[in-house]
């Protein structure tokens, strides 16, 4: 059946009219030549946004993050993260197979970064018998953590930690929008404790490509070049950079919509099946659901012939993610649908 209500995840969305008239009027020209003039006017609006030199228009969230961590982390050194971090468990090892740098990684509650936790396994110029660690990540909205926003003080305080020690600090920011939107932080302030952030536009934001990477003017000329080494030089993309230019104009104001519609989501489930999510912890546009000792497959099968998709993480972990085509209502109708499948052990089509 067609699916009506797609909460897979935040990426789904399609451009909407206004974007696409702006990609059909964007100025363009020949990046690798560094004549696009709408892909320089992002760039340095995203870097002077995260409070950075410039910045670095890359196709997909994975390219940022690989070339992130790579100007901070040489090949045979470690970046540190936590066990779900999207750098470890989602970039298909991109680090260790195309940069030759390994991960260590730390376990955490629902993704929170906690400099405790980073101080007690930090090993910096560890000589010849272990890996030197050279650099520390963090994911601010976090993914797998289920949208959770990271505490200020505890990126300050891993970010106090990396300077005492010598290490970079890497922000996987694919959706910094969103935690930004939830506590009225300034995105500067969270991108400027970072050597390097990634934010993505092909998420909560709703365009159909495009990540940046910024950092220091000469992190940045490095990364063009790593860009360009592994085949990501392109042409005409200010079109492309035209749709994510107009996310920050007219969909960032706009996730905070999003956020009330996964409450929604979350609220309609919980009232049908009370353990099966917890609304306190909705920080964001990201609901995990607990379906308890129903398989979270059969579930989403289930949920799938009533038209909702979810994503599921686990044997019995589902995922809902709101976005700009869906609404509220739609949202709360879809947790309903859930929320019933769970409560009902209705694993049944
Ligand atoms: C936290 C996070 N970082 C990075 C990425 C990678 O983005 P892309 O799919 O554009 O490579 C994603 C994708 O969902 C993500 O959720």
């Amino acid at each position: 059946m067609s699916l009506v209500i797609d909460l897979r995840s935040d990426t789904v969305t399609r451009p909407t009219e206004g974007m696409r008239a702006a990609m059909m009027t964007a100025a363009v020209g020949d990046d690798v030549y560094g004549e696009d003039p709408s892909i320089d006017e992002l760039e340095t609006r995203v870097a002077r946004l995260l409070g950075h030199e410039a910045g670095l228009f890359c196709v997909s969230g994975s390219l940022a993050n690989l070339l992130g961590v790579r100007l901070l982390v040489e090949p045979g050194q470690e970046v540190l993260c936590d066990v779900q971090a999207h750098i470890a468990r989602a970039e298909l090892g991109a680090h260790a197979a195309v940069h030759g740098l390994t991960m260590r990684t730390f376990p955490s509650s629902r993704g929170r970064l906690d400099a405790d936790q980073v101080s007690k396994i930090i090993s910096p110029n560890a000589g010849p018998y272990l890996v030197s660690t050279a650099a520390v990540a963090a994911e601010n909205t976090h993914n797998f953590g289920g949208g959770t926003v990271q505490d200020l003080g505890q990126l300050q305080g891993v970010g106090d930690l990396c300077r005492e020690h010598g290490l970079g600090y890497h922000l996987d920011g694919a959706r910094l929008w969103n935690a930004h939107a939830a506590t009225g932080i300034a995105l500067h302030t969270y991108g400027e404790l970072f050597d390097t952030v990634s934010v993505c536009f092909s998420k909560g934001m709703g365009a159909p490509v495009g990540s940046v990477l910024v950092s220091s003017a000469a992190n940045i000329a490095r990364a063009r070049v790593l860009r360009k080494r592994l085949g990501g030089g392109w042409r005409q993309a200010g079109l492309l950079a035209a749709a994510c230019t107009y996310t920050l104009d007219h969909h960032l104001p706009r996730l905070v919509d999003d956020h009330a519609a996964a409450r929604a989501f979350g609220e309609a489930v919980v009232q049908r099946a009370p353990s099966a999510a917890d609304v306190m912890g909705i920080e964001t546009n990201i609901v995990i659901i607990d379906t308890g000792d129903r398989p979270a497959a059969s579930i989403a099968a289930s949920a799938a012939a009533r038209g909702v998709a979810l994503s599921t993480l686990g044997p019995f972990m589902l995922r809902a993610v709101t976005h700009l085509d869906v609404t509220a209502a739609e949202s709360a109708k879809a947790g309903a649908i859930v929320g019933d499948l769970i409560s009902r052990s209705g694993g049944e089509h």
